[in-house]
Formats: structure tokens, C-alpha cells, sequence
């Protein structure tokens, strides 16, 4: 455990065993509210957005419980798993699609966005023909790079975009995640349009940009793997599972670490922290730790990984993991037995990765087969 030196001169704590992260996540004396002193924030960006837009990711205690449990019900394993057939499907469609089109071809644009994107929009009841403006704000919500007053703008359009949906499903409901929510919170006074909205923006950003970004770079990683990507290639359900499970934890793309900040005095590992002191919990070590994970820098898709943190842990563990795992799960299922022979079509060390996203992958894929 060290303090480290932010972008505004803070110095939090980044914490890195396994242990430790699990230990600051499941601690009800650390907060997750970025608007308490000494949140570390991981840019003045993304403290300007998320004042302008708290959602229960950066709530505590009561506040966060109630309002995550308003979606609790829509996410459940048996609902996610009854969706695996529509996700086939459309995994299927936008394989043919690329198969019949010109090569080579952009992965991301073609299949790694468009994957997540139609799912979400169809769970939500966001019309997916609005793609281009959700996918363009999303680019600047988890840039490093946006001003303050980007960052506000593009939130703002997005809830103004999701507020005016929200009071159209109000009149005319449909059998969709933001309907719902419009009737029985909007509707009834609990919560204005723009809560709701707030609320929206959170489920269609983390829906579509952090699985987009799993299929994307997955596929770099097997492609760089190849003995690997057999494995996939030719395995049953239990190895697809721990495949997605072991390039969750190896990829670990949430790679800026779970911002907290300590209520009381706590100790971790042996550390005191202040209360008041801000903490980094750094998923990307934990899931590296060589006390948890044998040979942790390895790729090896037939382990058994599925105890990672790269969907958090504690009362914020990822309410979309089980719709995530499905997605990748169907994607890396299908994607390399219809085209056996994907690679890439320029080489590797001419993809810009995301260094400057608070969500890792690649900018653009350019495959061919
Ligand atoms: C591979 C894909 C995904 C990854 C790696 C991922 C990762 C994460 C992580 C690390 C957290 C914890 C944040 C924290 O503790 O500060 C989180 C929370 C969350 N995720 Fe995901 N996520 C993924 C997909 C999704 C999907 C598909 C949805 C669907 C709507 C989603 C919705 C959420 C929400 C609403 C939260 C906040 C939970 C809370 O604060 O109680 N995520 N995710």
C-alpha cells in the first residue's frame, strides 16, 4: 500500500493485494460518495460530471440500497439467462453481416459496439437508432482528456435526450427498464424525470462502453494467444465460462481502480487510513496478486478465475455482470468458430489502446480472415 499523487496534488492511498481491495470494498467506514472531501476523483472531468449527475454508483448506506434495488429484479440471473437466445441472435445477425461485407473490417464498429449497444437499448427501451448520440457522449464522459465543461455538456445532453424519453414512456408505457421506471417513480412524484434520466445514463453507459470493450480487447488478447483462442475455439460451456471469467481478470478494463474515500479511521493490511484520507482499491493488482492467482500474469482460459475483481466487490459489485458474462459469453462462443480464421490486419503494435479512457481497450480493430 502506497499514497500516490493525483492530477489535483491529492495523495489517496492505492491499495493493491487482493485482500486489502476486498477489505476497503466491503468496509461500510469507507464511502464510495464523490461528494465527500478527499474523494479521490480521477479527473476534474469526471468530478464536474458527477456532481452534475449522482447516481447510486457514488451513493451510500439507505440512499444507495433503495435505489439499486429499484433494478435489482430486471437484472436477475433467470432473467439475464432468458436472453441468451435474443443475444444469440443478434451475435448471429452481425456475424453474417460481416461475413458478407468488405475485409478488412473494423471490429469495434462492426460487432464490439454494436453487440452490447442493441442489448441495453432493448432492455432499457432506448431506441437504438439514437446509437450515434450515446455512443459519441459516452466517448467524452470516460475521456481523461474532456474539460470540466465538456464533460457537463455531453452529460447534460444525454440527460436531456433520456429525460424527454422518460416523460414519453410516462404516458405511453412500454415492457422496458426506463417504463418502469417512469411509472412508478416519475410518475408518481418519487423521482423528477431528470433522476430517472440520471438513473438511465448510468445503466446505458455502463451497459454498452465496458462490454464493448471486453469483446474488443478479448479478441486482441486471443489473437495474441493463439493456443489460447483454440481452447476457445473448440470448447464446451464450462470452458467458455472460465474463458470469460480468466480475460476478465487478465484485462481487468475498469483500470482506473474503485475510488473510496475513509469515513473513520480504518485499518487495512496493517495500514492505518485516516478519516477524510482518499483510497484507490486497484482491481488491475488484485486480480494480479500471485498470493490468489497462480502465474497471474498468464493467460490460461481453462483456470478458474471467476473470484476476480474486475466487477468490483462489496454492496457496488456490478449489477450487469450476469448480462455481461452472457454477452461475452455468446460472443466468444460464436465470433472465432464462424470465422476460424480472424486475425488482425495490421500489426498489434499499431493499435492505439485506450490509455486515455477510464474504460481500457482499443481505439479501433481492424480484422480480416
Ligand atoms: C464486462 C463488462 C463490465 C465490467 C467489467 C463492469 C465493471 C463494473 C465495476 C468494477 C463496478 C463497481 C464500481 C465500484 O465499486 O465503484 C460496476 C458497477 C456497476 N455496473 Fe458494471 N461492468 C460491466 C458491465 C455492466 C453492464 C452490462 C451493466 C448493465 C447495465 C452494468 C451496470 C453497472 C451498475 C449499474 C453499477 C453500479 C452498481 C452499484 O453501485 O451498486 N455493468 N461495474
Amino acid at each position: 500500500m502506497s499514497r500516490v499523487r493525483l492530477w489535483n496534488g491529492s495523495t489517496p492511498w492505492l491499495v493493491r493485494r487482493y485482500d486489502d481491495v476486498r477489505a476497503v470494498l466491503r468496509d461500510s467506514r469507507i464511502s464510495a460518495d464523490s461528494d465527500r472531501p478527499g474523494y479521490p476523483h480521477q479527473s476534474a472531468a469526471s468530478a464536474a460530471r458527477r456532481r452534475r449527475a449522482k447516481t447510486f454508483l457514488t451513493m451510500d448506506g439507505a440512499e444507495h440500497a433503495a435505489q439499486r434495488r429499484l433494478l435489482t429484479g430486471d437484472f436477475l440471473v433467470k432473467k439475464m439467462e432468458a436472453l441468451r437466445p435474443a443475444i444469440q441472435r443478434i451475435v448471429d445477425d452481425l456475424v453474417d453481416e460481416l461475413l458478407a461485407g468488405p475485409k478488412p473490417v473494423d471490429l469495434v464498429t462492426a460487432f464490439a459496439l454494436p453487440v452490447p449497444s442493441l442489448v441495453i437499448c432493448e432492455l432499457l427501451g432506448v431506441p437504438y437508432e439514437d446509437r450515434g448520440l450515446f455512443q459519441d457522449i459516452t466517448k467524452v464522459m470516460v475521456s481523461r482528456d474532456a474539460t470540466p465543461s465538456e464533460a457537463v455538456r455531453a452529460t447534460e445532453e444525454l440527460l436531456a435526450y433520456l429525460g424527454g424519453l422518460v416523460e414519453r414512456k410516462a404516458s405511453a408505457p412500454g415492457d422496458d427498464v426506463l417504463s418502469k421506471l417512469a411509472a412508478t417513480q416519475y410518475a408518481t412524484g418519487k423521482m423528477t424525470a431528470d433522476e430517472v434520466a440520471s438513473m438511465g445514463q448510468l445503466l446505458l453507459v455502463a451497459g454498452h462502453e465496458t462490454t464493448a470493450n471486453m469483446i474488443a480487447l478479448g479478441t486482441v488478447a486471443l489473437l495474441e494467444h493463439p493456443d489460447q483462442l483454440e481452447l476457445v475455439r473448440d470448447g464446451d460451456a464450462d470452458l467458455l465460462r472460465r474463458a470469460v471469467e480468466e480475460l476478465l481478470r487478465y484485462l481487468n478494463i475498469t483500470h482506473s481502480g474503485r475510488r473510496r474515500v475513509a469515513v473513520e479511521d480504518v485499518e487495512i493490511g496493517g495500514q492505518l487510513i485516516r478519516a477524510g484520507e482518499g483510497i484507490i482499491a486497484a482491481g488491475d493488482a488484485a486480480n494480479r496478486d500471485e498470493a490468489v492467482f497462480d502465474a497471474p500474469d498468464r493467460l490460461d482460459v481453462t483456470r478458474e478465475a471467476r473470484h476476480h475483481v474486475a466487477f468490483g466487490y462489496g454492496v457496488h459489485q456490478c449489477l450487469g455482470q450476469t448480462l455481461a458474462r452472457v454477452e461475452l459469453q455468446v460472443v466468444y462462443g460464436t465470433l472465432y468458430r464462424r470465422i476460424p480464421n480472424l486475425r488482425l490486419a495490421v500489426p498489434v503494435a499499431e493499435l492505439e489502446f485506450k490509455d486515455d479512457m477510464l474504460v481500457y481497450g482499443v481505439r479501433s480493430l481492424p480484422v480480416t480472415w
